[in-house]
């Protein structure tokens, strides 16, 4: 008997482009799974109608409805928990959480951070990024610890930085995002990438501090076969 397929949840918070990548690499069959829920902390998050139309449940947990974060967190895990999913991804959700609700999912939580991790936690990236003189910059999809934008790295994709401003640096580095997330998510699905206690592994062997150059598996990938 096949398999079961896996079961994704994704917790939103806006535009839900990430999103939109997920349920188009589920579609054409690059990531064997199903997105089982979609949940956003806004009601008017743009994502809900894209995960909608693509037939998918949602539901909003709106923060402003709960007194504490660990009241909204316990909302949120009991929706998850109840959702039967083998990993959580957040796609742009734009809430810090506990870290009771992180290691309730320790393993099995990812997100994309717009830079090259461990550069630039938290917010502005881009233009952190552009007023320290870096060459580069780009994104990284990393587990999910209680260290804000601090858990291993798995992934990282990379553009050079021109005569950017934040924006434009932003619009070229999306489309590597919509790339290496669903990628990741479905290393971490197969097994082949497991988190240890303070790293991530590929096949029980600890990957780079900054995760897997995406750009250069795909060089090795097509000079040496999958
Ligand atoms: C992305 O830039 C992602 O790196 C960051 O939030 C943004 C979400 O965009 N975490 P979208 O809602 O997926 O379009």
């Amino acid at each position: 008997m096949s398999e079961p397929r896996k079961r994704l949840g994704l917790l939103i918070s806006g535009r839900g482009s990430n999103l939109r990548a997920f349920i188009d690499a589920c579609h054409q069959q690059e990531l064997d799974a199903d997105i089982g829920i979609v949940i956003s902390n806004r009601p008017n998050a743009a994502g809900l109608l894209t995960a909608a139309e693509a037939g998918i449940a949602t539901h909003v947990v709106d923060h402003k409805a709960f007194p504490t974060r660990e009241a909204f967190d316990m909302a949120l895990a009991k929706i998850l928990h109840g959702a039967n999913l083998d990993l959580v991804i957040l796609a742009g959700f734009m809430r810090i959480l506990t870290p009771a609700f992180v290691n309730q999912f320790r393993g099995r939580l990812l997100n994309i951070h717009p830079s090259l991790l461990p550069l630039y936690p938290g917010l502005d990236t881009h233009q952190r990024a552009i007023d320290s003189g870096d060459s580069h910059a780009g994104a990284t999809v990393h587990y999910v610890t209680p260290d804000l934008d601090g858990g291993p790295p798995i992934l990282h994709a990379k553009v050079d930085i021109r005569d950017d401003t934040a924006e434009s640096l932003a619009e070229r580095i999306l489309p590597l995002e919509h790339l290496i997330y669903p990628a990741a998510a479905r290393l971490v699905l197969s097994g082949n990438v497991t988190l240890g206690d303070d790293k991530a592994y590929f096949n029980d062997k600890p990957l780079p501090p900054e995760g897997v150059d995406w750009q250069l598996l795909q060089e090795q990938v097509s000079t040496h076969g999958a």
